[in-house]
């Protein structure tokens, strides 16, 4: 088992995993939880949790041939800085990794790795990279948010028309033409986002607003793909969109020592 922050205010409730600084649970008061989390996730040291705000760091997908895929921060164990709350309605807890020396032999550089999470009638995760070594350091990095759905065919995005993206299933470089709709596999890194994006389902349409990034992952494993991945039952792909607040690719970050950058996604 892992240590969990489990918090409680008028407006929202949540609970945060110590290893990954991970987000796996986040619903408002009288509401269906936002976020989805898998029933067969492993909550065990060193398995990454299916489901809920994933932290891709220091590197999104398979960047960097030293580290594993999406980075060694999701299975990292964070410190507890402190939850305090702000009034009634909100709650801020703030969790750090630094650097180790098994990090600094996967990632050569010295760092402070911040996630501040306000939890109240919106859901905001700003994550901070600090970097303390003395040389630059680049970075990519999401936080890979699975959003819960009714079904996936009652699925749509919208804000992302007329954005370039990749497609990682393809390796081409195309256009959205109108809204996302999922009706097979889809994964896909679109760029020059800089507006709100909207999930529409068939009850709730959820927002998304980022900020320090360019790049939104979409991503849904559909049939084939859901049956390979780990922690996730077969039809579990029926349930969930990620919606990723990313830098990935060209979007990625430079940081020079003592210089930092935040990541912040607020989901509503
Ligand atoms: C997404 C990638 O960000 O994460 C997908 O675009 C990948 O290709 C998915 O399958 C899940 O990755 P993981 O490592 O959590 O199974």
């Amino acid at each position: 088992m892992i240590d969990i922050i489990e918090v409680c205010n008028n407006s929202a409730s949540a609970k945060i995993a110590l290893q990954g600084a991970h987000v796996f649970h986040y619903a408002r008061k009288d509401e269906k939880p936002l976020l989805w989390l898998s029933e067969v996730s492993d909550f065990k040291e060193g398995k990454a949790i299916r489901g809920g705000v994933p932290i891709c760091w220091p590197a999104f997908g398979m960047n960097n041939p030293n580290l594993p895929q999406h980075g060694f921060a999701r299975t990292s164990m964070f410190k507890h800085v402190s939850t305090k709350d702000l009034d009634a309605n909100t709650t801020e807890v703030i969790l750090i990794l630094k650097h180790s020396q098994e990090t600094l032999t996967l990632w050569p550089y010295k760092f402070e790795l911040e996630l501040k999470v306000i939890v109240s009638d919106k859901l905001t995760m700003e994550l901070s990279t600090k970097n303390i070594d003395d040389k630059t350091f680049k970075i990519t990095q999401a936080l890979h948010t699975y959003f819960g759905v009714s079904h996936i065919s009652d699925a749509k995005i919208k804000g992302l028309d007329k954005k370039p993206y990749l497609d990682a299933l393809t390796n081409e470089h195309l256009t959205q033409n109108g809204d996302i709709f999922f009706e097979e596999e889809v994964d896909r890194v679109y760029q020059e986002v800089n507006s709100e994006i909207l999930l529409r389902d068939k009850d709730r349409t959820i927002s998304i607003k980022n900020e320090g990034s360019s790049s939104v992952v979409v991503w849904n494993p559909w049939i084939e793909k859901g049956k390979r991945m780990s922690a996730m039952k077969d039809e579990a792909y029926n349930d969930f969109v990620c919606i990723e607040s990313a830098n990935a690719f060209e979007d990625f970050v430079e940081i020079k020592p003592n210089n930092s950058h935040t990541l912040k996604a607020v989901i509503a």
